[in-house]
């Protein structure tokens, strides 16, 4: 059986924010959110969350979450101490033994489930992940005797220059026996700082000699801790690379990988290019071949084979088809599918609508709850009046429509197959198939007159 206990108890003092530490974001997602959705693979019989300060912020970013269970810890006196409250939970939900409690901590959110795994299938009393870094400052040290056994952590703050200069560092997530978690937790004491550590459980342990053993993670900076905001900024940007040199060792050309940002699951065939300044947010698949010119936002997005997304567009929530091109500054909201070989030109916006294949919005356009069909052109400065100010209305563009320039369909339409509608037109009736239409006020023309003269005063 496997307990995970997550602390997510504390302020978060260094971060300098109002916010609670476990609702800060890395990647596009809180913290929290990132060990929840990653924890989710083991199938653990119980997720505790240890929350305190603005618990009821926290209880409600993670409403979507109905498998955990939240254990209030009044006053924060340390990591032992937060590990103390979820105790009684356990108790009430299963026997200990042979039970496995992970502890895991809300401010080392990128930890990665491999790691994870490794830490859960041994059965050692206490397996202590530990880090080995350049610089420690902030992490507690770990000890070991002359045998090479770990027999004790020391916090940074409580260490001599000796301990100091160690350089494996105490990560915080341990994997304990729950029964022996519970009986060493009752042994630890206050300390000078008047805290109670969860590291003091370390001495304990190996006083009654138990079975400790220790574990580094694939990566070093899947355990980095994040207690400022200049270790959020390091961790983003690791995360980042990593994520970066996975997309180039699977056949992505990045113009640079120090400059694209991949908040969620970015998915790419090969050849695909990604040019600077590039973010993709949620879910987004990119196709063979595709490329997306500089600075643009792709979020919850298909992009299919050989499309071209050129500069500073945004598309959200849409599936386009082969061969497609995009932009520069396009701006496609969600539920928008695009048929292959469309063009959609500079300042279009499209929303809720299907773009038939072949059919063209180059220039200056908004499409709004539309059906268009194959072959369609649509001129520049072309809208579509879906809102009447209580409902929005379809508008339907059957097969080779031509649509003038500065034209308006007022919701609900249908302009008939093979039609043409003249520049400049507002039109508010259905227009039957291959017919000319057009409304304009007549033009005309009057012969100028003298101007009347300024009268001096
Ligand atoms: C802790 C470890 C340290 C380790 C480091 C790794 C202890 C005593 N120290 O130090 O050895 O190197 O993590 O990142 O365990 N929390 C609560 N309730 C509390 C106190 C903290 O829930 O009363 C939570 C915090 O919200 C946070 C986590 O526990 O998620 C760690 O607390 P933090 O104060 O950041 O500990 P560190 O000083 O980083
Ligand atoms: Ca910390």
């Amino acid at each position: 059986m496997l307990n995970i206990i997550i602390l997510a108890a504390g302020k978060g003092s260094r971060m300098q924010s109002d916010i609670p530490k476990a609702l800060h974001i890395i990647s596009g997602k809180y913290f929290i959110e990132h060990l929840l959705d990653n924890i989710k693979i083991l199938n653990a019989d119980n997720i505790f969350v240890v929350v305190g300060y603005k618990e009821d912020c926290i209880k409600k970013a993670l409403n979507n979450y109905d498998d955990i269970i939240f254990i209030s810890q009044k006053d924060q006196l340390g990591t032992g101490h937060a590990v103390m409250q979820a105790i009684p939970f356990l108790n009430q939900n299963m026997n200990y033994e042979n039970n496995l409690t992970l502890i895991l901590y809300s401010d080392i959110p990128l930890i990665q489930i491999d790691t994870l795994k490794k830490l859960i299938s041994y059965d050692y009393d206490l397996f202590i992940l530990t880090n080995f870094l350049e610089d420690p400052t902030g992490y507690g040290r770990i000890i070991r005797n002359k045998n090479n056994h770990v027999y004790r952590i020391v916090e940074h703050k409580d260490a001599s220059d000796d301990i100091l200069n160690i350089k494996e560092v105490n990560t915080g997530i341990f994997s304990v026996k729950t029964d022996k978690l519970k009986k060493w937790l009752n042994l630890i004491t206050k300390n000078s700082q008047n805290e109670y550590y969860l590291t003091d459980i370390v001495n304990i342990a190996f006083k009654e000699s138990a079975l400790i053993k220790t574990l580094k993670p694939n990566f070093s900076w899947e355990a980095l801790g994040v207690n400022s905001r200049t270790q959020l900024a390091d961790l983003e940007r690791l995360w980042q690379q990593y994520q970066s040199n996975l997309l180039l060792q699977q056949g992505v050309t990045l113009a640079d990988p120090n400059r694209i940002d991949i908040r969620g699951n970015l998915i790419c065939d090969n050849d695909v290019f990604i040019d600077i300044g590039c973010i993709f947010l949620g879910n987004v698949k990119l196709s063979k071949g595709v490329r997306i010119g500089p600075y643009c936002i792709i979020k919850e997005s298909i992009i299919g084979e050989y499309s071209n997304i050129l500069a500073y567009s945004y598309i959200e929530g849409s599936e386009i088809g082969v061969n497609v091109q995009i932009g520069p500054f396009a701006r496609l909201r969600p539920k928008v599918i695009i048929r292959q070989d469309v063009r959609i030109g500079n300042f279009v916006e499209i929303k809720n609508s299907t773009i038939g294949k072949a059919s063209k919005a180059s220039h200056l356009s908004y499409i709004g709850d539309s059906d268009i069909g194959k072959d369609v052109n649509i001129g520049a400065g072309v809208i579509t009046c879906n809102y009447d100010g209580i409902n929005k209305n379809e508008t339907i563009i059957e097969d080779n429509v031509f649509v003038g320039a500065n034209s308006q369909l007022i919701a609900p339409i249908r302009i008939g197959k093979g039609s043409t509608i003249g520049a400049g037109s507002t039109i508010t009736n259905d227009v039957s198939e291959n017919h000319l239409t057009l409304s304009r006020s007549p033009q005309i023309s009057i012969k100028k007159c003298n101007k009347s003269r300024k009268i001096k005063k």
